[in-house]
């Protein structure tokens, strides 16, 4: 079934809780549906919204916004060693690490918490302590506007990077993604290399898939802000990558200066939460935007923000840390 709202409110639909509205909602049951919303004409101007976490509304969308609405997790397969899982795009993308852990499998623990549906997940590959979907994601469905069909990606297809995937270029604005088949290891692999979690971990009592994941949810709990409470995106920012003689440079300067490799062996990932800390933005404040005060990669809407302020000060932010350290960094939110 779908359901189609004109003028669709979006304040409870973004976490950045900016009061802008859609020309037009349709929100859909099953991928089926699509047909029927893709076949009597394709929308010009449409984007598919999941949870709304990583974007930013700066003005009145002039098109049609695209949400799935099912959700749910079913096991579709098992050998020896794993158990591969689909979950509708509307499910909640920390409900189903959940589950992973409630049935023993390994692979999702270091991504709890993350805010978002599971079908919004392979957009920007989504990433935290040293995990990322693409390590556990198998294949990807999805609706093709443009030949209008259903298609399956495998993981390949998907040319997932750092934050970035299929979907953000070729695919942006063309296809629908509608389940998400995951792949999960039986066999304890627990993945602690990412700063203090071993430490987090050890003082639970060891590395089980339950300490991992409650590991990760206090120390998220404890830098990045609760979007109930105050409006935000989490890391607004991405991390830059930049040649290595950049990357030295900055650690000559001050050898605090976090450096990671990149997948490019000639450049390395700085990270921009220190360079903006170090600019001396954390906690910077303009009017009813800022800079978050315990993790300067995430900018907050105090309540009532439009995006239009919050882009500015996001430019504020590029251009501090520009001049300071001679370095780009760009969004990694969703800006329309
Ligand atoms: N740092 C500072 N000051 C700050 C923030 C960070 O000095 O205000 C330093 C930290 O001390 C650390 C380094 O910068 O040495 C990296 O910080 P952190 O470990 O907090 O991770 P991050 O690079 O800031 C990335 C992801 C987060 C993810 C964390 C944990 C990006 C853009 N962000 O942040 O993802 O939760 O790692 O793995 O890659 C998100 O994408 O929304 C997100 C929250």
């Amino acid at each position: 079934m779908i359901r189609e709202t004109t003028d669709a409110p979006l304040l409870r639909r973004n976490s950045f809780h900016v009061d802008e509205t859609a020309a037009r909602l349709i929100e859909f049951d099953s991928a089926d549906d699509l047909d029927a919303v893709f076949g009597r004409g394709r929308p010009e101007v449409w984007y598919a919204l999941g949870g709304g976490n990583n974007i930013l509304f700066t003005q009145r969308f002039e098109g049609t916004l695209i949400k799935p609405a099912a959700a749910g997790i079913e096991a579709i397969g098992e050998d020896a060693d794993s158990v591969t899982i689909r979950a509708a795009a509307a499910t909640e993308w920390d409900d189903m690490v959940a589950w992973c852990v409630d049935h023993g499998l390994w692979g999702a623990e270091n991504l709890s918490l993350i805010p978002g549906t599971v079908g919004a997940a392979p957009v920007q590959n989504i990433g935290a302590y040293g995990a990322e979907a693409a390590d556990i994601i198998h294949r990807v469905e999805v609706y093709d506007t443009h030949r209008r069909e259903h298609i399956t990606l495998g993981k390949a297809d998907c040319r997932f990077a750092y934050r970035d995937s299929i979907f953000k270029h070729e695919f942006r604005s063309r296809t629908v993604i509608t389940s998400v088949e995951m792949r999960l290891g039986k066999r304890p692999a627990p993945n602690l290399a990412y700063g203090d979690l071993l430490s987090h971990v050890e003082a639970r009592g060891g590395a089980s898939l339950r300490n991992i994941r409650d590991a990760v949810c206090t120390i998220r709990r404890g830098k990045l802000p609760d979007t109930d409470i105050l409006g935000n995106a989490g890391s607004f920012f991405k991390n830059p990558v930049v040649d290595r003689a950049t990357g030295e440079r900055l650690r000559s300067e001050d050898p605090s200066c976090p450096l990671y490799p990149a997948a490019d062996p000639a450049k390395c990932k700085l990270a921009a939460g220190w360079l903006i800390d170090r600019a001396g933005l954390k906690g910077y404040r303009s009017g009813r935007v800022g800079v978050h005060e315990r993790q300067a990669l995430v900018l907050v809407n105090f309540g009532g923000a439009t995006g239009g302020e919050v882009m500015a000060l996001a430019r504020h932010v590029q251009s501090v840390v520009l001049d300071r350290f001679g370095v780009e960094i760009e969004p990694e939110v969703n800006i329309l």
